[in-house]
């Protein structure tokens, strides 16, 4: 079933549905240069024209298209891949464009918040990608770490209310913002304290939303991690955990009215991303099949590394057709999770 590319004047909810379509999910390649640099093997030179080659590898995959119904795109890419970016579209993929900055140090320093850059100039890069780059979904990533003190109540705020002025822009010059308030995984936290924080930043984002009469929350999506107890916690948990410890912070936080919500990896494996979200489609039917309502929003992927982390290691070693295969088999995969199937 191939999908047509959403016409110019798609509305905002209708971007986000054809971004939603079951059995299929997000690519996030839109990695910073900084980002990238880390992505690589040590010696490959992090260089423009390698970014752009690895790009090229991945948005050529064949067959992507059955799986992926959309790809977030670094601004470089839409100013030196533009025949790539327009091909991913003509074979009806959405095409999105992360419009943040990256992050800086939020003051006091101490307790290693971050802000989000790029509010400046904002609705001028959002016409420029919408009108001349195709794009129609832009992403805004705040981060949030998890420690004795934080994150705190003035880096919610801080952090909501950007991501509610970045909606607000987004809207305003059609483009359907999607929103990514990241509980990081770093740190020694428990589920239990995981799951608090989760809760305290999808408030405080809700919050923020809702006292601007310029967004509606209707026509956004919602990308968060998955809540897990942090890497270097003594006690781990299994995906049923994490299915239930999230789908319970999401329920009580996202209201019903935002149509999705897509799950970033974090630095999972490319199995323990795919395991999270097998066990979280499954938990969302078995409480259906319990007669319990069918949840408020759908439920996807938008994975970076646990879709392209095998792919880009086999690109590395000079096997184009091979990381192809990764990323389709990684896309395939997790498709078929997000139905609640797990591939044999
Ligand atoms: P990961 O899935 O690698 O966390 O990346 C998703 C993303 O878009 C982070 O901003």
């Amino acid at each position: 079933t191939r999908t047509r590319p959403a016409p110019p004047n798609a509305t905002l909810r209708d971007v986000a549905h054809q971004l939603l379509q079951p059995s299929k999910g997000i690519l996030a390649a839109d990695e910073s240069p900084g980002t990238f640099g880390k992505r690589l093997a040590e010696g490959v030179p992090n260089t423009l024209a390698v970014r752009r080659e690895w790009r090229h590898t991945l948005l050529t995959t064949p067959g992507l298209e059955e799986f992926i119904s959309g790809v977030i795109l670094h601004e470089e890419t839409f100013i030196h891949g533009e025949a790539d970016v327009k091909a991913a579209v003509g074979r009806g993929m959405v095409v999105g464009i992360k419009l943040d900055k990256g992050t800086v140090p939020m003051p006091p320093k101490k307790a290693g918040e971050v802000i989000t850059k790029g509010l400046e100039g904002l609705a001028q890069r959002c016409e420029r990608f919408r009108n001349r780059g195709g794009a129609l979904f832009a992403k805004w990533r705040a981060v949030f770490r998890v420690g004795p003190h934080t994150p705190s109540r003035g880096a919610i705020r801080r952090n909501a209310d950007d991501l509610a002025a970045f909606a607000a822009a987004a809207q305003g010059c059609g483009l359907l913002p999607l929103l990514e308030p990241e509980v990081l995984a770093e740190g020694d936290h428990d589920l239990h304290r995981a799951a608090a924080a989760a809760s305290r930043v999808l408030r405080g984002v809700f919050r923020a939303l809702r006292q601007r009469a310029d967004v509606d929350p209707g026509a956004v999506l919602l990308k968060v991690a998955f809540v897990t107890p942090g890497q270097q916690a003594t006690e781990q948990a299994e995906p049923a955990q994490v299915a239930n410890a999230t789908l319970r912070v999401l329920l009580r936080n996202v209201p019903r009215v935002v149509p999705g919500i897509v799950f970033l990896s974090g630095g999972q494996s490319e199995e323990a991303a795919t395991a999270n979200l097998l066990a979280i489609s499954r938990l969302a039917r078995e409480r259906e099949q319990a007669g319990k309502a069918p949840l408020p929003w759908a439920l996807s992927f938008s994975f970076g590394r646990a879709l392209q982390g095998s792919a880009l290691e086999a690109w590395q070693r000079g096997e184009l057709k091979a990381a192809q295969a990764a990323v389709k088999k990684r896309a395939r995969e997790n498709a078929q999770a997000q139905q609640g199937r797990q591939v044999k």
